[in-house]
């Protein structure tokens, strides 16, 4: 098969046939809508380094389910900004906390939208780490207790799948063994398995109010350099029996997504965070840039390298240009 009788571009030739031929497709279904619920009432507020992202009041962040849903958009994660942060983070596992309450809201409003929680300490932490602080660290072990708790709390407001982005070792052990032994068996772990420190989430911390305020977390989050270790945690979550598994960030870890992929039969979540999506607005904004086949591009790019399922701030747009094209 060699040129000229092989001729690559034939099959390029019109619009058909590159759809004849076409490897992957995004879907409406593979997308998942990120959102932030602030205390407090008549709140909608843009996040200043994420154009048309807010964090909404209970209420608003309703109507915003309910677009959604309608786009055909199957899930949306939830991310909770509370009244108060205390050292150990007590409105995330609280039964009146800002989660528990905007999931009850949701599945009273939009029953049919799944709703995944984000189970971490961070947004809920006075000092801004993922856990409790003992001798200037996050201490595993003790955190374990507080993420199992915030897991289960979720479960009973109604959450449907929970999704622990702390890194702490062990906790997919811990939240399964919880969620057991309370009666939520059938509700799956979507683990953040293989999560880098990143500057990339700098945009997330200010729409979360989640900043460290000593340190970083490189700790706990693991180091991009590596490869390797992203099987080895990807391994430890399948064994202490995770739904899905997720790589992130998104952009800058394409070979990590593929490993992942070939490695494990779990169904395998990427999360375009913020700011992969910042950077996009900011060259759109500049005119450098097409905003929506950059976005597009993008998104085909992560069901190219082996994602299932994507978690981005652009879903609702994404969902838009499929239903136009
Ligand atoms: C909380 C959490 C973070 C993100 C998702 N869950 C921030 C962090 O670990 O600092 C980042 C998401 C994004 O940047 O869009 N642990
Ligand atoms: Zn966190």
């Amino acid at each position: 098969m060699y040129f000229p009788r092989y001729r690559a571009r034939r099959t390029r030739k019109t619009e058909t046939l590159r759809r004849m031929v076409r490897e992957n497709h995004l879907r409406v279904d593979d997308l998942i809508y990120p959102m932030f619920s602030a205390f407090g009432e008549n709140i909608k507020k843009e996040i200043h380094s994420m154009p048309g992202i807010y964090q909404h009041s209970i209420e608003n962040l309703v109507e915003e389910a309910r677009e959604v849903h309608a786009l055909g958009i199957p899930a949306v994660v939830l991310f909770g900004i509370p009244e108060c942060k205390d050292s150990v983070g007590t409105d995330a596992y609280s039964d009146t906390g800002i989660i528990q309450r905007t999931i009850r809201a949701l599945k009273q409003e939009v029953p049919e939208l799944t709703v995944i929680t984000d189970v971490c300490m961070c947004e809920y932490t006075d000092h801004g780490h993922c856990g409790v602080i003992k001798d200037g660290d996050v201490d595993n072990d003790s955190t374990l207790k507080l993420l199992a708790a915030e897991a289960l709390s979720h479960a009973q407001a109604g959450a449907d799948i929970v999704a622990p982005s702390d890194m702490m070792d062990g906790r997919i052990a811990a939240l399964r063994e919880t969620l057991d032994d309370n009666g939520f068996s059938h509700i799956p772990i979507m683990s953040y398995a293989v999560k880098y420190a990143s500057a990339y989430y700098g945009p997330f911390r200010d729409a979360a109010d989640s900043t460290p305020q000593f340190g970083d977390r490189r700790s706990y989050q693991m180091d991009s350099a590596n490869r390797l270790e992203a099987i080895r945690e990807a391994a430890l979550d399948v064994e202490e029996c995770a739904d899905f598994l997720m790589v992130k960030p998104a952009l800058a870890y394409m070979d990590i997504i593929r490993d992942i992929k070939e490695r494990f039969d779990l169904p395998l979540v990427v999360y375009n965070v913020s700011g992969e999506y910042s950077m996009v607005k900011a060259a759109a904004a500049q005119g450098w840039i097409d905003h929506d086949k950059v976005v597009m591009e993008t998104l085909i790019g992560f069901k190219r390298a082996g994602a299932d399922l994507i978690i981005t701030y652009h879903a609702k747009e994404a969902a838009r240009l499929l239903q136009d094209s």
